[in-house]
């Protein structure tokens, strides 16, 4: 297994009681965070996610996003505030912003590792790590060494492997970036139809803001930094399940766009439209 995917630092905390964060898988609460002596790259930030909710956070570049996320998986220590997770940390899954596949495992090894480490004995864990990679569209290519994928496949191997450890708390750092328009559409389907399915609670990075959108159930707004604050929380008002094509045809899909592009344009010192 990738040592930036799954293995998160020793020792596990004791997950909260249920009923002490309700239905929430996460909640974050006063969250500052700095590197080093300089100012606080974010600060103040709060936001719960629930079992099955999708939250987008989008934000100018540069201003915290990635450390959040890394915060939450535990990988950076706040200089204030909690996070409480809902769930064990084996259960939280992370996919980061660059893709961290063992180059002298093959594809299916690499999803397959994860598994072994879970329990699985070798044939149930190649076959369970096939049957993700079909799922992603990459049928046929398990035998390929990271060094023979595009970046595309890569990235979707990478979401195989987290995937198929069946996360309940999911973090994704522009999980699509490198993909192609149609590949993209494809396998950000089958991860929402995914997800839907199992109830995992969901964090989002992304620059893309219909992708926010399409997937998510609220859109958080993060400022410019430093200091960079949530400035703004949206709803997204749209039913589940969603088909990614038909969700922008949805009538409160254009003025969310607009609304969001204003206030990320509005965050950046600018005002524009789109
Ligand atoms: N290891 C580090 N040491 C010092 N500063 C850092 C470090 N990593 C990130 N930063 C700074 O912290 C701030 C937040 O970085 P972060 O990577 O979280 O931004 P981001 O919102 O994810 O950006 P992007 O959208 O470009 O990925 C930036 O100003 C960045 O330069
Ligand atoms: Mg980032």
């Amino acid at each position: 297994m990738s040592a930036r995917l799954q293995v998160l630092p020793q020792p596990e905390p004791a997950p909260r009681a249920p009923e002490a964060l309700g239905e929430r898988l996460l909640a974050v609460r006063g969250l500052t965070l700095r590197y080093g002596r300089n100012p606080p790259a974010v600060e103040e930030v709060e936001f719960a996610v629930a079992a099955g909710e999708l939250v987008s956070l989008v934000g100018p570049s540069g201003c915290g996003k990635s450390t959040i996320l890394r915060a939450i998986a535990g990988l950076h220590r706040p200089e204030r505030g909690t996070v409480e997770l809902g769930v064990a940390r084996r259960a939280l899954g992370f996919l980061f912003q660059d893709d961290a596949l063992l180059p002298w495992r093959t594809a299916r090894d690499n999803v397959a590792l994860g598994l072994r480490f879970a329990g699985m004995s070798r044939r149930e864990a190649r076959a369970e790590a096939e049957a993700w990679l079909a799922r992603l569209g990459l049928a046929g290519l398990g035998g390929r060494y990271p060094a023979q994928l595009s970046g595309g496949q890569r990235k979707r191997v990478a979401l195989a492997q987290v995937l198929a450890l069946r996360p309940r708390l999911l973090l994704m750092d522009e999980p699509f970036a490198a993909l192609d328009a149609i590949v993209r559409q494809q396998v950000t389907q089958e991860l929402l139809r995914w997800v839907e399915r199992e109830g995992i609670a969901v964090v989002l990075v992304t620059h893309d803001l219909e992708e926010a959108i399409a997937l998510a159930d609220r859109v958080l707004l993060l400022g410019q930094g430093p200091r960079a604050r949530i400035q703004a929380r949206h709803p997204v008002d749209i039913p589940r399940p969603r088909d990614l094509v038909a969700v922008r045809g949805h009538p409160a899909f254009a003025p969310l766009y607009r609304r969001l592009w204003r206030d990320l344009s509005r965050a950046m010192g600018r005002e524009e439209t789109p």
